[in-house]
């Protein structure tokens, strides 16, 4: 239910003129007035449509709200605003902020996180902020991170336990040249870890690297390792 709420929960854009919806860049404050009805009719369509139960609609009219009550449309504040809204709300700022668009590029996956994480109380509920970075890894998958020992990585599996420590290919050696093929390691071992740890997040635009294609032969490479320990 949850999801197919919160798959809905723009559905009110269709009632804003496309003129503003499509608009790049800033908006002019009576065009933020239009935009900001979207949560609004967003609800309204699914009481005229009928079915929806009382959450679903919750989500859809609250997802724009804050913590601190600065959001829209009612400046609902805290508990007022229902638990499934406040989830929503990370989750949507999080794929506005990381969507590569017309007008701008996607913001890597780490500085969204610290973006919310900064705003965790204030904007968004922490607790929900402590999930979404726990489910999503502090490093999501298919980050770009620099080792202390200046090693070049890949995330390729969050760790519960602990978000700092991710299993992650080693796509370097300590004096930047390139491995033959990337050393999977986790952190959180310690014999494997061998010191290393996360000092820097790298941006992947200004690498000449294909995250995807990385990520596809790092699966490869695991799923061989295990093969092996079996
Ligand atoms: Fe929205």
């Amino acid at each position: 239910m949850i999801t197919t709420a919160a798959l809905l929960h723009d559905v009110g854009k269709t009632r804003v003129p496309l003129e503003i919806l499509n608009k790049p860049g800033r908006f002019e404050p009576h065009e933020l007035q239009e935009m900001r009805k979207h949560a609004t009719f967003s609800g309204d369509i699914m009481r005229e449509e009928g079915g929806f139960p009382d959450e679903a609609i919750a989500i859809a009219t609250q997802h724009h709200e804050m913590m601190n009550g600065s959001g829209y449309p009612l400046g609902l504040k805290g508990d007022e605003i229902h638990p499934y809204a406040r989830m929503t709300a990370v989750a949507d700022v999080y794929d506005a902020l990381t969507a590569k668009r017309v007008y701008k590029p996607g913001m890597p996956m780490y500085q969204a996180l610290l973006r919310i994480m900064k705003n965790r109380v204030t904007e968004f509920d922490d607790q929900v902020v402590d999930a979404f970075i726990k489910v999503l890894g502090l490093y999501p998958v298919g980050s770009l991170v620099e080792m202390n020992t200046k090693e070049q990585a890949i995330v390729a599996e969050p760790n519960p336990l602990d978000s700092r420590k991710p299993k992650v290919a080693l796509l370097t050696m300590p004096n930047q040249k390139p491995r033959a093929v990337p050393l999977v390691i986790s952190l959180i071992k310690r014999s494997e870890a061998d010191g290393r740890e996360i000092t820097k997040v790298l941006d992947p635009e200004s690498f000449d690297v294909d995250v995807e294609e990385l990520m596809k032969e790092v699966k490869e490479r695991g799923e061989a390792t295990e093969r092996r320990r079996r």
